[in-house]
Formats: C-alpha cells, sequence, structure tokens
C-alpha cells in the first residue's frame, strides 16, 4: 500500500505535521524520515554523522532538517520537544552490537547497545511525559525481535536491550494513561535483515556461527525484510488507532500485533 493509501485510510493527516526520527543518516531512519517527508510532515532527523544528514537534506528538500547530535547528550530531548513540539517522535537510532559468544564479551562490549538504545528510551520516553508532548502524539520505539524468545546469542546486551525499550515504551503508555496525557507509545521490534548497516553485522555473525556463506545463510531464512516496509509500519502505527502500549513486529510477510 503507498504511503498515501495509509494516511487516507486511517484519516491522519502527515502534511502540516512535525516528527523527530532518531537514527535519520541511515538504514531504518533514513527510509522512514523519507516516507514522512513524501507524506507531507516535516521531519527533523537525529544522528551523529553530519555529513550523511546533509546528503539525507540535499536529497529530501526542505521536509527534512539535520539535527547532529548524539541521543544520548543530556538536555537533547527536552530542547527538541519544546522546540518543535512534535506529533511522532520515532527512537529508531541504535548502536550495533559486537558479534561474539558470551564468554568473549567484556562487560563493555556486552552494555553498548544498552548505553545507546535503552538510555535513549529512558531519557526520551521520560521527557515525553515531563514537557509533556501534546495530547495525541505518539512515540514509537524501535526495538527488534530479537527482544523476543530466544533472543540473540551472539550479540552481548542486544536482545535484552531491545526487551527493555518494549517495557520502557509500556511503562510511559501506562503514565501516560494514569495522567490521561493523550501521549500514545508504542513499539515496532523489526526481524533481523541484511538491508542495513547493523544488520549486514548481525547476518554476517550468524553466517560465520553456522559455517555458511551469508548468501547462503540468507536464502535459508527467506524473504527479506526491506527498510520501506519499516517505513511503512511507522507510518501505519501514527495513523492508526492501536491501544496505547501495544507491541507489534514487522517481518517481510507484514505488520503483526504482539498479543
Ligand atoms: N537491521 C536489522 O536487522 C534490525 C532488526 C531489528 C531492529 N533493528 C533496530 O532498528 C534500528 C535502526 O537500525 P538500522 O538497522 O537501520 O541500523 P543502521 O543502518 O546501522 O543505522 C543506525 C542509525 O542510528 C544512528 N545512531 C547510532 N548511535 C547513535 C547515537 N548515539 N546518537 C545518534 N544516532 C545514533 C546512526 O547514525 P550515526 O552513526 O551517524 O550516529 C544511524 O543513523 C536500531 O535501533 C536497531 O537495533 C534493526
Amino acid at each position: 500500500m503507498s504511503q498515501d493509501a495509509v494516511s487516507q485510510q486511517a484519516g491522519y493527516r502527515f502534511a502540516g505535521s512535525t516528527a523527530i526520527v532518531t537514527g535519520a543518516s541511515r538504514g531504518f531512519g533514513l527510509a522512514i524520515a523519507t516516507a514522512l517527508v513524501k507524506a507531507g510532515a516535516t521531519v527533523a532527523g537525529v544522528a551523529r554523522d553530519a555529513d550523511r544528514l546533509a546528503v539525507a537534506a540535499g536529497e529530501l528538500g526542505a521536509g527534512f532538517v539535520p539535527v547532529p547530535a548524539d541521543v544520548t547528550e543530556p538536555g537533547l530531548p527536552a530542547r527538541l520537544f519544546a522546540g518543535l513540539r512534535p506529533a511522532l517522535v520515532v527512537l529508531n537510532a541504535g548502536a550495533a552490537p559486537t558479534m561474539r559468544p558470551l564468554p568473549e564479551h567484556t562487560w563493555e562490549t556486552f552494555g553498548t547497545v544498552w548505553e545507546t538504545d535503552v538510555r535513549q528510551a529512558f531519557e526520551w520516553c521520560g521527557e515525553a511525559l515531563r514537557t509533556p508532548l501534546a495530547a495525541g502524539s505518539t512515540v514509537i520505539a524501535v526495538s527488534s525481535m530479537a527482544g523476543l524468545r530466544g533472543g540473540s546469542p551472539l550479540s552481548g546486551g542486544y536482545a535484552g536491550a531491545k526487551a527493555t525499550m518494549r517495557f520502557i515504551a509500556s511503562y510511559a503508555a501506562e503514565e501516560s494513561e494514569r495522567a490521561d496525557l493523550g501521549i500514545r507509545f508504542l513499539t515496532l521490534m523489526p526481524m533481523l535483515t541484511s538491508v542495513t548497516d547493523l544488520g549486514k553485522v548481525g547476518v554476517a555473525g550468524y553466517a560465520q556461527r553456522q559455517g555458511v556463506s551469508v548468501p547462503e545463510f540468507l536464502a535459508a531464512r527467506g524473504a527479506e525484510l526491506r527498510a520501506e516496509q519499516v517505513a511503512e509500519a511507522v507510518l501505519t502505527l501514527r495513523a492508526g488507532r492501536e491501544p496505547n502500549g501495544s507491541a507489534f513486529t514487522v517481518q517481510a510477510q507484514g505488520l503483526e500485533l504482539l498479543r
């Protein structure tokens, strides 16, 4: 379904709205920012690499505003929320895990993703409630299907970090309901895919572990999730009316509500 069709079907107007997308310099984040700009939103795209953000701005035009910053920078969400009053915040920035078996991890390599992804969810969801964002706004935490079931045994703290992002979003949803703030907190859990830099690291690690080539590993997994499908999922969730605190998987086969 096209982005226009998605937004029209749900009756939500992206045109004229403001969104913040973290990790917007590449991968899922760039695809999400692109889809939002195409749908008529103004997107503040956060990432550390100012050069890549400038390239994105050159391609997307005035609808994309680069914000070169580290998502863990103290005070960043408060500053952006106060200045931009976003209707949508997509917490997508994420650190690539170090792929190695448990006994070869140090506490530092194990915890990298916690320091970026979990800290981002903690600081930004907390600030969304404290500011607070306007009633009717939505915060989407980009977690991972690695945070379900058996986790992701080669990637240290990655799976636990992504599961904790889902918990944080659900806790924030509960606080929003209790204070009648009208802010929705949702979690999106994509499947592993080699179409992004981060995904390539995971796929290479698991292919090596199984003693197969990357193409062999991918062929055995079936259809790959595309970044555009993650972007479409974000627009669908923003435009929809799913209950506060809901979590969804997104795979090549589509978007699914977790029950
Ligand atoms: N690809 C997959 O298979 C997969 C599956 C499930 C979930 N996910 C999740 O999806 C999200 C996006 O991942 P991706 O696959 O698109 O990875 P990617 O292509 O490596 O992109 C990661 C993005 O996050 C930004 N980033 C990382 N650390 C940051 C920081 N401290 N401050 C600001 N920006 C930061 C990067 O920009 P800079 O380096 O310029 O800062 C980049 O824009 C992540 O949360 C990831 O865990 C990915």
